[in-house]
């Protein structure tokens, strides 16, 4: 699920940035930095948090040291006209949100999410072969615990409509709102950058209609339902690839029709009023200070050809993957990093995507988060070994900039399979970090489901 890169290609760069002019957008400070802090003319040292000072784009010239105990002045922090909405939709929000004040227009809010039924009866699935009484009673629990439903063939299209006519009738019945979460995850050669999630759809056969077809379905079943809310994390992994995976064939060939799709996508969800929020990756892979800007300008330019859909709310980060939403302790994995976590990630690419036009509001997975020190490099993404479940869900996440703390990936659900002769075999889940045998991905891995009941923190 996670596309590494550029790790090394910017450690490497750190030595030639001493002495030099930091270009736009480039790192000119923070804790520990020891690069160039001169910014490129038209542009000023900007803190953008502790660890992270940035040249952006907005007055001459200048140098703010943010090294380690440097006492550094703190640049006034980038300011950007709110956008306005042109949404076609009916019942389009108010996007006059700021970065500061979401509460009041979070599609969370006020709202009770539908309990996912194919994680449920998974987990029930699971509950009589664990053979210790304790676990078994803690793993009953996460059948309690909302996760996103993911579409990953459109063979699953149908369960949408039950799912979506069972909520409703709850929130009928019990005068309670309900708020459906759901993954739209079948581009046409999806993961072109890994092996284990290979979808069902490519592009050379027709892949881009076969694809649109598939939104048609979801949208003419969500148009159906307008009382229940739905929010949609939108294909991850792709728009990541995008950024950092130009150099594999796949990747480079795919990017036109991954931009046209998720364009489709965002124009018809928005039409039945599903709020958006697109895969960003995580603070290991887009987080880094040379993937930042490149980034956010993808972001910013997806964010335009959608119309500013007032329903493209904003970037969903740590989609199946472990990061911690907020730690003082960085993973010796992070490599010091200067965002070694989602949160301060988050606020390091918030404001250039403000810069962008783009007032994008976050939901965070920490699914799988409970665990730190697990990986034995950060790029390491499949079926990791000590992983436990993580923070439950909730609005309360210390941030105005995240709408939600939310469990995408259904665990227990596995990565990628470890046996090397199937199709979608992919080395990383051999690696030692990878708990193995491990089944394909998407399918049931029992062992693993126990072992994140095992190890939660909080615990269950
Ligand atoms: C798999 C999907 C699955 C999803 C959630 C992905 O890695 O490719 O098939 O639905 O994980 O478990």
């Amino acid at each position: 699920m996670f596309k590494f890169a550029a790790l090394s290609a910017f450690v490497a760069l750190v030595p030639l940035l001493v002495n030099a002019q930091v270009a736009a957008y480039g790192q000119c400070g923070g804790q520990d930095w020891t690069g160039a802090t001169a910014c490129a003319s038209g542009t000023a040292c900007t803190k953008v948090n502790d660890y992270y000072y940035q040249c952006l784009p907005g007055s001459s010239g200048s140098s703010v040291s943010g090294g380690s105990g440097s006492g550094s002045t703190s640049a006034p922090s980038p300011t950007s006209t709110v956008p306005t909405s042109t949404s076609s939709a009916s019942t389009a929000p108010s996007s006059t949100s700021t970065s500061s004040a979401a509460s009041s227009d979070n599609p969370y809010t006020g709202y009770q999410i539908f309990l996912n039924p194919e994680y449920a009866s998974e987990v029930q699935a699971a509950i009589p072969s664990i053979t210790d009484s304790a676990v078994a009673a803690k793993a009953l629990k996460v059948a309690e615990v909302p996760v996103f439903f993911w579409l990953d063939q459109v063979a699953k299209v149908p369960d949408l409509e039950t799912y979506l006519a069972a909520a409703d009738k709850q929130g009928k019945s019990s005068g309670q709102k309900q708020l459906l979460q759901i993954v739209v995850y079948d581009l046409p050669d999806r993961d072109c950058a890994a092996n284990a999630s290979n979808g069902e759809f490519s592009i050379s056969d027709d892949g881009q209609a076969k694809y649109e077809n598939y939104i048609d379905q979801i949208v003419a079943i969500v148009k159906k339902y307008p009382d229940v809310r739905v929010v949609a994390v939108v294909e991850p992994d792709s728009m990541g690839n995008l950024v950092t995976n130009m150099d594999l064939p796949k990747c480079s060939a795919a990017a036109p029709t991954y931009k046209t799709c998720i364009n489709y996508a965002i124009a018809q969800l928005s039409s039945a009023g599903v709020y958006m929020y697109v895969d960003a990756g995580h603070a290991g892979w887009l987080g880094w200070p040379n993937n930042l800007a490149p980034a956010a300008q993808l972001f910013g330019e997806l964010y335009e050809t959608s119309g500013k859909s007032a329903y493209f709310r904003g970037l969903a980060t740590n989609v199946a993957n472990y990061n911690a939403l907020n730690t003082s302790s960085p993973d010796p994995c992070t490599q010091n990093a200067p965002n070694y976590d989602e949160m301060l990630y988050i606020n390091a690419l918030s404001p250039l995507l403000q810069q962008q036009g783009f007032s994008a509001q976050f939901i965070v997975d920490q699914g799988r988060s409970g665990v730190q020190n697990i990986r034995n490099a950060w790029g390491d993404w499949c079926n990791i070994k000590g992983a436990g479940f993580g923070i439950r869900p909730t609005t309360d996440t210390g941030s105005p900039l995240i709408d939600s703390i939310v469990w995408v990936k259904p665990g227990g659900e596995c990565d990628g399979t470890s046996n090397s002769s199937a199709p979608r075999y992919d080395s990383t889940c051999s690696l030692s970090d990878s708990l193995q045998p491990a089944p394909e991905a998407g399918t049931w891995f029992q062992q693993y489901f126990e072992a994140l009941v095992t190890n939660a923190v909080p615990s269950l």
